[in-house]
C-alpha cells in the first residue's frame, strides 16, 4: 500500500469516528430551554392547575373563544400547554421575546419546531382573520400578565 493510500485511509477512519461521535453525542438538540433564541432566562412552565385566570376584558373574552376553538387542542386550556404543544403563558412568549407578529405568523404559516420537542406547528386550517387574531393576542397577553409573564 502506498503512503498516500495509507494517509487517505487514516483520514477516512478519523472522519468516520468523528461522525459516530457526533451521531451519538447526547442532546444534540440542546436542552428544551435552548433554541434559536437564547432561552437561558426562561422560567419553567407554570403547572397547568396553577395558571391564574384573571377577569378578562370583553375583547380578551372573545379572544379566549377563538383560542379554545383553534389553539387549545395543542396549547391547552388557559394556554397552559398539553403533550402536543407548549404553554403560551410562559416567559418564552412574553411580548419582548415573541411579539404579536409571532402569533399572526404562527397561525397563518405554522411554526418549525425550534424551542421544544413537540414537533412542528401546522398552519391553522382556514386561517384566522386579523380581527380575531387581535382578540386572541389580547387574551394571551392578559393571561400572561396575570401570571407574572411580562
Ligand atoms: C397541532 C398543534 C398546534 C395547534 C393547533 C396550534 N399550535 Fe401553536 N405551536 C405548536 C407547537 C408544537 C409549537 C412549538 C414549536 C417550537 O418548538 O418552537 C407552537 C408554537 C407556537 C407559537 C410560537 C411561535 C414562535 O415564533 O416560536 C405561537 C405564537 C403559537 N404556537 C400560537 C398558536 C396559536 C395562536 C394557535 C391557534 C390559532 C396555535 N398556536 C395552534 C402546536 C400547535
Amino acid at each position: 500500500m502506498s503512503k498516500q493510500l495509507l494517509a487517505l485511509g487514516l483520514v477516512a477512519i478519523i472522519g468516520g469516528l468523528a461522525g459516530m461521535w457526533w451521531l451519538s453525542a447526547p442532546d444534540k438538540m440542546g436542552p428544551v430551554t435552548s433554541g434559536m433564541h437564547s432561552g437561558a432566562d426562561t422560567a419553567p412552565p407554570i403547572p397547568a392547575d396553577q395558571v391564574v385566570v384573571p377577569e378578562l376584558t370583553p375583547v380578551a373574552l372573545s379572544g379566549k373563544k377563538v383560542f379554545e376553538k383553534s389553539c387549545a387542542a395543542c396549547h391547552g386550556i388557559n394556554a397552559a400547554g398539553t403533550d402536543k404543544g407548549p404553554p403560551l403563558v410562559h416567559s418564552l412568549y412574553r411580548p419582548g421575546h415573541h411579539g404579536d407578529d409571532a402569533f399572526y405568523s404562527a397561525a397563518a404559516k405554522g411554526v418549525i419546531a425550534h424551542h421544544w420537542r413537540f414537533g412542528n406547528m401546522p398552519p391553522v386550517p382556514g386561517g384566522i382573520s386579523d380581527t380575531q387574531m387581535r382578540w386572541l393576542v389580547k387574551y394571551i397577553r392578559e393571561m400572561q400578565v396575570a401570571n407574572g409573564v411580562r
